[in-house]
C-alpha cells in the first residue's frame, strides 16, 4: 500500500517540503535565505520572518513537484527541535493546520535524528544499500557534533559529543574570521582544494573517551591569523587556500580520530556520517579512505540530504506513521536537544 507523507523542516534558515512515497523521494524542495549573509550567521528574527514567506509556496511546489493532491497525502511530519524556536513555530503551526484541516495524523521529527535516519531513504530504482543494524552515525552539523549508536529508527544512544563548538561552528568561525561569508564550510572546503594542508599546523585538542571540542582550535586559529596579519596586513589574502586547507585537515582528523575509536569500542563496522558537515569533499573522501583500510562499510549521504532538507523529516515520519506513532495538537517546540539522540 502507498504512502504519501509530506515533509517540513524550519529549524533553521532553510525552509523545506518534501514528499515521500513510503521510503522514496518523490519531491525536496529546499528555499535558501541569503538574507542572513551579511550579518555572519543566522538572525533569529529574520529567519522566522522568511520562513513565514517561504512555507506555502514551498510546500505548494512539492506537492506539484510530487505530482499528488493534498488530499491523497496519509500524514504530515515536522520538526519539533531542537533549532529555533520562532522558525520551528513556523512549520510546526502549518503542520498543526494542515492535519487539521485534512483530517490526518501529525508526526512530530527530532532534527538530529532526522540527519541520521536520512541513510534510510531509498532511491528510485530501489537498489541503494542501507545500513544494517546496529550503526554508527557521525551527526555534524552547525549546532551538533555526535557520534550515536543507532539501534533501530526509534532506539539511539549518543556515545560522544562535543563539549562546546560544534563542527560545522568552528569551519563557520574559522571562515568569519578570514573574513568569509556566512556559512563559511562550503567556501573553506572550496578554497581548500587549492591549498597546501600540510603548510600550517593546528593543535588538536585532547578529549576524552568520544567527545570532541572545538573551541580551543578556533582560538588558536584566531591567534595564528591575527599574529601574522601584524607583520603583514595581506596575509590571508596571499594565504587564503593554505589557511583553509589547513584549518579542514585538522577538523575532519580530529573527526576522524574520534570515528576510529568509536569503531574499537563498539565493535559496530557499519558506519556512516550525517548533516551539513558531511558534505564537506575532505569529511567524505576520508571516510571513504578509512573504510577501506580498517575494513568499515561506510556510509555517505547523497549531496540533497546532507545540508537542513524535509526528505530526512519525511522518512522518520515514514516510520512513526508505520509505527502508529502520531503527535497531538497541543505539541509544542523544543529549542534545545532531548537527552536521547
Ligand atoms: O545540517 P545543517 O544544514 O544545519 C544544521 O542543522 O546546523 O549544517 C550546516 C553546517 C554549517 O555550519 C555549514 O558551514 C556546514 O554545515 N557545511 C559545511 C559544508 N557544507 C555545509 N562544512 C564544511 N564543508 C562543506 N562542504
Ligand atoms: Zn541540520
Amino acid at each position: 500500500m502507498k504512502k504519501y507523507i509530506l515533509g517540513i523542516e524550519s529549524s533553521c534558515d532553510d525552509t523545506s517540503a518534501a514528499v515521500l512515497e513510503n521510503n522514496k523521494v518523490l519531491a525536496n524542495i529546499i528555499a535558501g535565505q541569503d538574507v542572513h549573509k551579511r550579518y555572519g550567521g543566522v538572525v533569529p528574527e529574520l529567519a522566522s520572518r522568511a520562513h513565514q514567506q517561504n512555507i506555502i509556496p514551498v510546500v505548494d511546489a512539492a506537492l506539484k513537484t510530487a505530482g499528488i493532491e493534498k488530499s491523497q497525502l496519509s500524514a504530515v511530519a515536522f520538526t519539533r527541535g531542537p533549532g529555533l524556536l520562532g522558525s520551528l513555530l513556523v512549520g510546526t503551526s502549518f503542520a498543526k493546520a494542515f492535519t487539521l484541516g485534512l483530517n490526518i495524523p501529525l508526526i512530530e521529527v527530532d532534527h538530529l535524528k532526522a540527519h541520521i535516519l536520512s541513510h534510510f531513504i531509498q532511491n528510485t530504482e530501489g537498489n541503494k544499500k542501507l545500513p544494517s543494524l546496529p550503526f554508527l552515525c557521525l551527526t555534524v552539523s552547525g549546532g551538533h557534533t555526535q557520534i550515536v549508536l543507532v539501534k533501530s529508527p526509534h532506539e539511539m544512544e549518543i556515545i560522544g559529543k562535543t563539549i562546546d563548538d560544534a563542527a560545522g561552528e568552528a569551519f563557520d568561525k574559522a571562515a568569519k574570521i578570514m573574513g568569509l561569508p556566512y556559512p563559511g564550510g562550503p567556501i573553506i572546503d572550496k578554497l581548500a582544494k587549492e591549498g597546501d594542508a600540510n603548510k600550517f599546523i593546528f593543535p588538536k585538542p585532547r578529549i576524552k573517551e568520544l567527545d570532541f571540542s572545538f573551541s580551543g582550535l578556533k582560538t588558536s586559529f584566531l591567534y595564528f591569523v591575527r599574529d601574522r596579519l601584524k607583520e603583514n596586513p595581506d596575509f590571508i589574502d596571499q594565504n587564503k587556500n593554505d589557511l583553509a586547507a589547513s584549518i579542514q585537515k585538522t577538523i575532519v582528523e580530529i573527526l576522524m580520530e574520534k570515528l576510529a575509536k568509536a569503531v574499537k569500542i563498539t565493535g559496530v563496522y557499519d558506519v556512516a556520517i550525517a548533516g551539513g558537515v558531511s558534505a564537506n569533499s575532505l569529511v567524505r573522501s576520508r571516510l571513504a579512505e578509512e573504510g577501506k583500510k580498517r575494513g568499515w562499510n561506510v556510509f555517505i549521504p547523497d549531496f540533497q540530504f546532507t545540508t537542513d532538507n524535509a526528505a530526512m523529516i519525511a522518512i522518520v515520519g515514514y516510520y512513526k506513521y508505520l509505527a502508529n506513532d502520531f503527535a497531538g495538537q497541543d505539541v509544542v517546540p523544543y529549542a534545545r536537544s532531548l537527552s536521547k539522540a
